[in-house]
């Protein structure tokens, strides 16, 4: 089995971007911690990051044949980009949304997010532990797939 773990703009700053809202470990730490997971699960995955629209959707792309299922943390993508959810939707590999934050208990302009109706479920505002969950999640669909 293997997992695509894709993350988007400014989760690079991760660490020291609104500590106070996203936490103090760097998406180095959570790959860290998502990798020690894979270990014990005997699941294979892959871990990036981008601030680029366009380089998240071709890696959405070339994950049909080569990933089970894809958990994505788009960040301020979620709330806008319908290129992403074309590509979720037109590649068909199960996906599950991630957020550090609860992106329903803030901004308003956070409630939406184009890309949930076309992933499997969605899991927002249990910090780090939401990329631990994403991954129990992205292997259950894959199971169920
Ligand atoms: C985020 C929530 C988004 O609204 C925001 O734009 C982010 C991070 C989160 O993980 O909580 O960059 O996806």
């Amino acid at each position: 089995m293997k997992v695509l773990f894709l993350n988007g703009p400014n989760l690079n700053l991760l660490g020291t971007r609104e500590p106070e809202v996203y936490g103090r470990l760097t998406l180095v730490d959570i790959e860290a911690m998502v990798r020690t997971r894979a270990i014990d699960l005997k699941v294979e995955i892959a871990f990036r990051q981008s601030n680029s629209e366009g380089e998240l959707v071709s890696w959405i792309q070339e994950a049909r044949g080569q990933f089970n299922s894809i958990v994505i943390n788009a960040a301020a993508y979620t709330h806008t980009s319908i290129a992403l959810r074309d590509a979720i939707s037109a590649v068909g590999v199960p996906t599950i949304e991630i957020h550090l934050s609860n992106i329903h208990a803030r901004e308003e302009f956070r409630h939406t997010s184009l890309i949930a109706p076309v992933c499997r479920g969605q899991i927002s505002g249990f910090g780090v532990k939401s990329y631990l969950l994403g991954f129990e999640a992205a292997i259950i669909v894959t199971e169920t797939h």
